[in-house]
């Protein structure tokens, strides 16, 4: 089964975006990609049969999850809640709702008889933008439909990098976050330049606006700017004894080649009433050393 996708393109930027999911899965500046995405990455699910009609009548509980680009974590964040880890929506066929020439893109996710039976009715909208500025724009509108939705959020992107140990990500100096490695125990970075040297699974509470991955090896700095609405942020990077364990859809050395900085609503959940929307915004652009933020 050939997942369709669209090719966004504007001036020196480009990007692909997956229907299934709404997952970008490409974004390149001037040729090189600024995310990662595994070279096993599955785009044909596996327990999906070529014989059945495309995705129909197929459980998104049988879908996989693309590994790499930016999975969008809706409506639960990790094993945080009773729903499927990371929610549902990297596992749906998303829809094109419309097109703005080749640089911008909206999809659709609204609830379905099976999502139904786990979580509330909704209607999600997200908008995938190149801007003129050699951008690439992220925006994510959730309805609730008759009643109230509480949910958790990241974009989870995956950043394609040339060398972890040449890697830093900044703007985190001070801020607390709960050590997914130690059973979510608070620490404090106390770090200007936070070095990858071993597996890392943060989740940041209250981060700026604006992060940083200096991405040494590359010569390039990758600046993330959120919304108000996204005040966290996850720091990931499997290392090598987890690489092993994802290896149905993980190299065992790519996780040299990638970091997972996710901006995110997870420290409390995120409450929609009835008939009300919540829009979370992400921009991710790329600067040549020597203007690091
Ligand atoms: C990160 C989590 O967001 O996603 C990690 O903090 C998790 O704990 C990682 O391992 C990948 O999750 P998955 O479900 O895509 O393998």
């Amino acid at each position: 089964m050939q997942l369709d996708s669209v090719q966004l393109r504007h001036g020196q930027v480009t990007a692909t975006v997956c229907i299934y999911a709404a997952h970008v899965t490409r974004f390149a500046v001037r040729g090189k990609d600024v995310l990662f995405l595994s070279q096993r990455a599955l785009f044909e699910p596996p327990k999906v049969k070529s014989s059945l009609p495309g995705h129909l009548g197929v459980s998104f509980a049988l879908l996989q999850a693309i590994r790499g680009g930016v999975p969008i974590i809706f409506p639960q964040f990790s094993g945080r809640g009773k729903l499927p880890s990371h929610g549902f929506a990297r596992n749906q066929y998303w829809r094109v709702v419309s097109k703005e020439g080749d640089r911008s893109v909206t999809l659709a996710l609204e609830d379905t008889e099976e999502t139904r039976r786990l979580y509330p009715p909704f209607r999600a909208l997200y908008t995938v933008t190149l801007t003129d500025d050699a951008s690439l724009e992220l925006t994510f509108r959730v309805e609730a439909k008759e009643r109230e939705l509480s949910f958790t959020f990241a974009l989870h992107s995956y950043f394609a990098i040339g060398k972890i140990e040449q890697t830093f990500v900044t703007g985190l100096k001070g801020v607390q976050y709960e050590d997914q490695l130690q059973g979510s125990r608070i620490e404090t970075d106390q770090n200007e330049r936070i070095a990858i040297d071993r597996e890392v699974d943060r989740v940041y509470l209250g981060v700026p606006p604006q992060l940083s991955i200096v991405d040494g090896s590359n010569s390039r700095t990758i600046r993330l700017s959120t919304s108000d609405t996204l005040p966290d942020a996850v720091v990931w990077n499997p290392w090598e004894a987890k690489a092993l364990k994802m290896a149905a859809d993980f190299g065992p050395t790519e996780y040299h080649n990638m970091l997972c900085v996710e901006v995110a609503a997870v420290g409390a959940p995120v409450i929609v009433k009835p008939r009300e929307s919540w829009v979370a915004s992400h921009t991710i652009s790329v600067a040549d050393d020597g203007s690091r933020l």
